[in-house]
């Protein structure tokens, strides 16, 4: 076990535990920031993204000792009342079905639109491409997505 000190949505909070393990299950079971999900923990579904310093990342593949003092951003600490425009373009398009998905969805797009703001079609394909829906919501995020670049 060691102890490290993360950035974690505006906030420092330490925790014990093997430098080995995933930024996902220092989420999900120390810190109880259950918003990011477990898909397939090979980085090929997109359900754990979160952000360091504002980029998309993959949590099931970050160990944790590799975190240093980047900034974490979860599901939870993307806007403090929902209202990150993209978090308003998917209510506006009622984009999730079962939901499953939609956590990493959402922080995918805000990082897309960060650094995109006005993405064309094939941005969106390209800068989504990761993220998995089983229900297959892409059309409705897709919409929500450029919805959210017109605010
Ligand atoms: S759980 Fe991390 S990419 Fe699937
Ligand atoms: S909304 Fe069900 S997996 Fe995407």
């Amino acid at each position: 076990m060691s102890a490290f000190n993360l950035s974690i949505n505006g906030e420092i909070q330490e925790v014990k535990v093997d430098p080995s393990t995933p930024l996902l299950w220092v989420l999900r079971d120390h810190l109880d920031l259950v918003g990011t999900k477990y898909g397939c923990g090979i980085g090929q579904c997109g359900a754990c993204t979160v952000h360091l310093n504002g980029a998309a990342v993959r949590s099931c593949q970050i160990p944790i000792a590799s975190v240093g003092d980047e900034k974490i951003t979860t599901i939870e600490g993307l806007s403090s009342n929902g209202e990150h425009p993209i978090q308003k373009a998917w209510i506006e398009h009622d984009v999730p079905q079962c939901g499953y998905c939609q956590a990493g969805q959402i922080m995918s797009a805000a990082s897309l639109l960060d650094i995109t703001p006005n993405p064309t079609d094939d941005e969106i394909d390209a800068g989504m491409r990761g993220n998995i829906c089983r229900c297959a919501t892409y059309t409705r995020i897709k919409k929500a997505i450029k919805t959210a670049s017109n605010y």
